[in-house]
Parts: C-alpha cells; structure tokens; sequence
C-alpha cells in the first residue's frame, strides 16, 4: 500500500476537497462542481460534516490507519464522541456477530487499494447491535497517489427488519392459504366419519366391533382437533369481536389458565396502571387459546417447574403488549423464524404437534396484531424465552 507523505493530517482530510481524485468519467458538470469544491473548501467541509449518512476518513501516516475524521452523523447514531474515536480504527465497531468474511473483504480492499461495499453487523457504544452498510473507498490525490481511505456507513437495521418482516409474513400467508385448504377438505370429510360412527356405536356388540368403533372415534376426533387447529392458523373462522378491557381479559384468563398448568409452575401477573381503561377488539374465546398455548409452551419448556410472567404494558397509544416471559432456555435464534409454521415442533417425541403457536399466530394475525418472539440473553437477562401479543387498542374509554 503507497503512502503520501502528508497524507494524514486530520486537516487535509477535513479541509482539502483536491484529496478527491477525479473519477475516471469525467463529464462537464463534474469538472464544474470539482472547480466549485476547490474553490470553497469550506462548504464542503461543512457539507461533509453535515451529511446525513456517516462519514469516516482514514489516517494512512499511522500504520493501523486510524480514523482521522468523523462527522456527526457517525458520532450521533453509533454513540461516541469524537474523542473516542479519533486515533483508534474503525474496527472497534465489530463485536461477536461481525462476520468475518466482511472483515476479510474490507482488509483486501485497503490492500488492493479498490472500493468495497459490504454489509456486516457492528456496534453502538452502549453494546446494541445494528446493520451497517459500508461503501469503503481509497482517496487519490490528483496525481494518483493513494492518500486515504473514505468510508460511508449507513445503518439499515431498520430497513432490513421490515423486508424480513414482509418475507417472512408473505411465506405464513402462502402457507396459510395452503394448509387452510387442505383442513378445509380434510374437515368435510372428518365430519362424516365422526358423526356416523357416534350415531351407530351404542348398536355395536360391547366385545368385538365397539372398541374398534371407539377406537376409530377417537382417532377422528383427535384429527377434527389438529384440523380445528390448522383452520385456526390459516385464518379460516371468523373471529366475533367484543371491546374488553385487557387488563380484565388478561386476569381473568390467567386464573383458569392456572388450574391447567402443574402445581410447581408459578404464574406471575403484572399489569402497567396506565393498562386500566385501556379496551381492545377481542374475541375472548381464541384469545385465551392464545395465551393458553403460550403459557403451556412456557410451562413445558421449564421442565413442568418454574415461574411465567404475564406482562401487560401499553405503548405511546397504539399497542398494547401481553408478554409471556419464562425461565426456560428459550427459543434459539435459528429456529425462531420457524416456530410459528404449522407443524414444526422441537417437541415431537413428547407428543407435540407443532401447532401450538401457528394457532396463536393465526389468532393474533385476526385481531390485526403483531407476535414478536424474543430470547435467553436478550432484553431481559437470565430470563427464557419472551414472547409478546401486542395488539392495536381502539379507544382508551369503553363507550
Ligand atoms: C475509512 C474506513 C472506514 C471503515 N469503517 C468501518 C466501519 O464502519 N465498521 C467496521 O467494522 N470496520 C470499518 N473499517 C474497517 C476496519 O477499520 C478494518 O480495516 C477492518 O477491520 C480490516 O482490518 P483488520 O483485519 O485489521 O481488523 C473501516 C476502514 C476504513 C479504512
Ligand atoms: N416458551 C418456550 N420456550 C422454549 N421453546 C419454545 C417455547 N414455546 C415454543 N417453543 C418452541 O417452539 C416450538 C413450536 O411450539 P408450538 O407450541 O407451535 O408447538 P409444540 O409446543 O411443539 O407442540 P403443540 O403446541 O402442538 O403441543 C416448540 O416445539 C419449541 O421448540
Ligand atoms: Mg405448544
């Protein structure tokens, strides 16, 4: 790697716009605003400072190449101040789930001296992670001589979440409309078969034919139950909405809920005051299969022995949030993009179907809410797994 002599004066890098060596397509009007930059480097120093997006310049006189700038986007939205980050590389943004591979393009390109553009996961100062879309650039001076690094880093955590967002809504959808169809077929002809062997099993002989009737009876009714389950997620029955105070609704679901859990799980339930007269559209029946579902999830998950917290909290108007948290060891990050698919169950040889929460999704889903699945070692340290309904409250005064 060529280094200028004088290359990294902080000042050089800040003030003298020349540093930029022209691209190789040099039209007219970039010969004009080159001419401009040059004679008012001080707008674009000012312009620089004050770009919405980050931008960092590299000190190359110091072989670790140190930042010699930053403006304050950078220091805004990563948290530290200018000192901190002066003198010292970039690469204390980079903590455990960095990805390696990015490092390792970004090191050839400050070998090869080339531009790169990479999307990796860095640090804020206070620990939280974020995604941070680089586009790192070598500076020439005008006769060609490598004098910098410039780098410009976006954060698209945002942006990334919501298009996963959308493909993973897109994919239930799909998947909904699929198995919906199929439970819609399989019910019609469940129905039949439940019904008949009800209506002839009190003629059937008690020592041969009558249990295999009740065997065959039992089997259908456990199928019209997956079946009901399936219809659930996809969204096929319609919900019948009452306006009910979710603190209420939450309470008083919680007290029956109990007694269907083991004695050694302990229900916790704490309600934020301003909850009070907070009311939302619900149908009380599926939403206490809801929270049902969860909270045996949760109680399975312990071993059958532990505590659950039911936690209902009200956002700036909009949302209110009922979250199960438990102690359990949580749902891994790479399995909780799929949890909420029908049939997909970390539980199969203890007997679970893997509907529980497809059931919940699809109940959630009707009621115009959202379902967030959050961790162990998350937001809420030494717990397990928190999972949250929130739902959209319609008016704070039941009318
Ligand atoms: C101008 C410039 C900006 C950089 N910006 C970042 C950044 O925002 N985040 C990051 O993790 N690394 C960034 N880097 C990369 C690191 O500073 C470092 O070059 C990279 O980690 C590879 O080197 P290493 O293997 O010695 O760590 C930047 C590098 C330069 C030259
Ligand atoms: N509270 C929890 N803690 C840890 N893992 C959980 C928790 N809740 C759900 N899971 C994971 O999500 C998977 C899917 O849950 P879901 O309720 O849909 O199905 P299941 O519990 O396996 O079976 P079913 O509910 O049909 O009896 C579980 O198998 C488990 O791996
Ligand atoms: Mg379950």
């Amino acid at each position: 790697m060529t280094q200028g002599s004088d290359s990294g004066r902080r000042s050089d890098a800040r003030l003298d716009p020349s540093a930029a060596k022209p691209p190789a397509t040099t039209g007219i009007g970039h010969d004009i605003l080159l001419a401009l930059a040059r004679s008012k480097p001080e707008l674009v120093a000012a312009a620089i400072e004050s770009s919405p997006v980050n931008i960092t310049i590299a000190d190359l006189s110091s072989p670790d190449m140190p930042l010699a700038y930053v403006n304050s986007a950078f220091t805004r939205t990563t948290g530290y101040s200018i000192d901190e980050v002066i003198g010292r590389n970039c690469r204390f943004l980079q903590g455990p789930d960095t990805d390696p591979a990015a490092v390792d393009l970004l090191r050839d390109a400050i070998k090869t001296e080339t531009e790169v553009e990479v999307e990796f996961v860095n640090y804020k100062k206070d620990g939280t992670a974020f995604i941070n879309a680089l586009k790192m650039a070598p500076v020439h001076d005008p006769h060609g001589r490598l004098i910098s690094f410039v780098g410009i880093q976006n954060d698209v955590t945002e942006e990334r979440e919501r298009a996963r967002l959308d493909v993973e809504r897109q994919r239930m959808e799909a998947l909904g409309q699929m198995a919906g169809g199929v439970a819609h077929q399989l019910n019609n002809l469940l129905q039949p078969i439940v019904t008949l062997t009800a209506l002839h099993r009190p003629d059937m002989p008690a020592d041969n034919m009558g249990p295999d009737f009740d065997t065959v009876l039992e089997s259908a009714r456990q199928a019209a139950g997956v079946v009901e389950d399936v219809l659930a997620f996809s969204r096929r029955k319609e919900p019948t909405f009452e306006t009910l105070s979710v603190a209420e609704t939450v309470l008083k679901n919680v007290e029956f809920i109990r007694t269907l859990l083991p004695k050694s799980i302990f229900v916790h339930v704490s309600i934020k005051p301003e909850i009070n007269n907070v009311y939302t559209n619900i149908d009380a029946t599926l939403f206490s299969q809801a929270l049902a579902n969860l909270l045996i999830n949760s109680s399975q998950a312990m071993d059958e022995a532990g505590q659950i917290f039911v936690e209902v909290a009200f956002d700036d108007g909009d949302w209110i949030h009922v979250s199960v948290v438990d102690e359990g060891p949580g749902i891994p990050q790479e399995i909780r993009s799929r949890v909420l698919e029908p049939f997909f169950s970390t539980r199969l040889e203890e007997g679970g179907t893997g509907l529980g929460l497809s059931v919940v999704y699809g109940i959630v889903n009707r009621h115009g809410g959202k379902i967030s699945i959050t961790g162990a070692g998350n937001e809420r340290r030494g717990r397990g797994c928190c999972i949250t309904l929130s739902l959209p409250a319609v008016q704070e005064q039941k009318p």
